[in-house]
């Protein structure tokens, strides 16, 4: 398993994490073995936490994660599955249209996709304490 974990998103050379993403997509292909593969969604799983966004490439098992900054491929679905294990908190990107809740004991997904390279801010949408209004994050489309 890789055990690459990434703090201050913002930092981290940007392209390094962006080739562990398009390995793992590519990993699954060859796990799916057909022709179609190419079309199936990319999986990262977003997990929220008082007051900040973990996201896994693609899911908490994989060790592979970054604060703050979700890295996606641009004119890819990428599907995000969200997870809590503190408080009801909520994954939105208004550009990209995504809105999603993360809630305790569920495990809701939803599709996204960036048809531009670019930065998308991304933010919580549901009130979690005192530093719900800190909870934001951005989405880099590459
Ligand atoms: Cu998390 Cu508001």
């Amino acid at each position: 398993p890789r055990t690459l974990t990434v703090g201050g998103g913002l930092f981290f050379p940007l392209p390094v994490l962006f080739l562990l993403v398009l390995y793992s997509a590519m990993e699954g292909e060859v796990l799916i073995g057909n022709s179609e593969a190419g079309e199936e969604p990319i999986r990262v799983t977003a997990e929220g936490q008082m007051w900040q966004w973990r996201f896994h490439y693609p899911d908490p098992d994989s060790g592979v994660t970054s604060l703050n900054v979700l890295h996606i491929p641009v004119g890819r679905v990428v599907e995000v599955t969200t997870l809590s294990r503190d408080v009801i908190h909520s994954f939105w990107v208004p550009r990209l249209g995504g809105k999603l809740d993360a809630t305790p004991g569920h495990s809701p997904s939803i599709n996204i996709q960036a048809d531009q390279t670019g930065t998308y801010g991304g933010v919580c949408a549901e009130y979690c304490g005192t530093g719900h209004s800190g909870m934001s994050f951005v989405v880099e489309a590459h």
